[in-house]
């Protein structure tokens, strides 16, 4: 635990995301696809007399004893660990009210709402992007020529729509009847939790006012809990989301995306008669995002709702650690390059042998298991 906690804290210091360590059950699985780490465990399992389990088994009675004390102190360590990952939301929640004027303005600029100055809009180009001369003046009519066409756009257009088709995991939730919508989005914003309440934090949608529902305010609240299981301590490993609940969309009379009608053949029993009904069916839409299904209090629940609460729980987490915070990179799919980078630099840093680089595909931290951890 400790050492654990150390690793998250070398992480905080050299990488901007938090991440930390992958859980032992990720580990397992990278180790069991390595070959050599395979064949060395099965010689390791042939030599061996007896299981772990059997090692304790037969240890003296005294010294089990003393072994259940050091198990008790490590239940106490997962305790403390629940307290620093508290701090570091407080943290977290610190630092959101910093980053809240950029991400403001950001906003104010892609709504039109600001026309950022010469100065502002200044950037130097990369190495990598410059261009022949030649090149630049041929792009500089092709931009003319679209300037011409699209008279006077105001700020930066469909800018969350772009990042959510940039964007797999979200690319996939949008079908073509949500884009309408989605090019009315202004802002996403990340709200935590007070102190001293739950820990939780919501995903806010603004809306330009339009035409499709009467909200200009969409939420998304993630319930999470930073303590150890009480029948499972040592399985903690930082935060996890625990359940999610959406709002109600205030759609306009025929405008309802996440519904559609269908029309179905009906045979009369008696009289053999057939008629068509018209039935109102559930469709696909981006906007079923705010309509998540319960976590059922027992805690058991069907394969299917655990699937779509754990890629819900994965979304909700990725916008909140990546999306929201580097909005423009996905625009400009530049953060879409630089994920694979980053598996690999985070966990050359924080871990390990037997680590293949860019081997998970957008977030390094994703566990597809319910009640997943929140940071890495
Ligand atoms: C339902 O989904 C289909 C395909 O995604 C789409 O073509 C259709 O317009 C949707 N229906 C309604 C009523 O929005
Ligand atoms: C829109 O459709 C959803 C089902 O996808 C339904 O639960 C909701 O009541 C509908 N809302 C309106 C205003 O028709």
């Amino acid at each position: 635990m400790v050492s654990d906690a150390m690793n998250g804290c070398l992480c905080l210091m050299v990488v901007p995301g938090f991440v930390r360590l992958p859980s032992a059950r990720q580990l397992t699985v990278q180790m069991m696809q390595n070959p050599q780490i395979l064949a060395a465990l099965q010689e390791r399992l042939d030599g061996l007399v007896g299981s772990p389990s059997g090692y304790m088994e037969s240890l003296p009675k005294v010294v089990k004893r003393r072994v259940n004390a050091l198990k008790n102190l490590q239940v106490k360590c997962a305790h403390i660990e629940a307290k620093f990952y508290e701090e570091v939301h407080e943290l977290e929640r610190k630092y959101a009210a910093l980053y809240q004027p950029l991400f403001d303005k950001r906003s104010d600029i892609v709504k039109a709402a600001y026309e950022p100055t010469e100065e502002e809009c200044e950037w130097k180009a990369d190495e990598e992007e410059e261009l022949t001369e030649e090149m630049k003046e041929k792009a500089k009519v092709e931009e003319e020529k679209k300037d011409e066409e699209k008279e006077d756009p105001k700020g930066v257009p469909e800018f969350w729509l772009t990042v959510f088709k940039n964007v797999d995991l979200l690319s996939d939730m949008v079908q073509e009847h949500d884009e309408p919508i989605l090019k009315q989005l202004q802002d996403v914003k990340v709200k935590f939790s007070d102190p001293g309440q739950p820990m939780s934090f919501s995903l806010e949608f603004n809306f330009e006012p339009n035409e499709f529902f009467t909200n200009t305010l969409l939420t998304k609240t993630y319930k999470m809990r930073s303590e150890p299981d009480e029948n499972d301590p040592f399985s903690f490993d930082g935060p996890e989301i625990m359940g999610c609940t959406g709002c109600t969309i205030d759609w306009t009379k025929g405008k309802n995306i996440t519904l559609k009608t269908i029309k179905k053949k009906q045979k009369h029993k008696g009289r053999g008669t057939v008629r068509t009904v018209t039935k109102t069916v559930p469709n696909d839409s981006f906007f079923n995002f705010f309509t998540p299904p319960d976590v059922p209090e027992s805690g058991d629940m069907d394969e299917d709702t655990e699937a779509v609460l754990a890629a819900d729980f994965e979304i909700g987490h990725f916008i909140r650690e990546r999306i929201v915070p580097r909005a423009v990179l996905y625009f400009t799919g530049e953060a879409i390059e630089d994920d694979d980078d980053d598996v690999s630099t985070h966990h050359s840093l924080c871990v390990m042998e037997g680590e293949e680089e860019g081997e998970e595909e957008n977030d390094p931290d994703y566990d597809p298991k319910v009640g997943r951890r929140a940071y890495c």
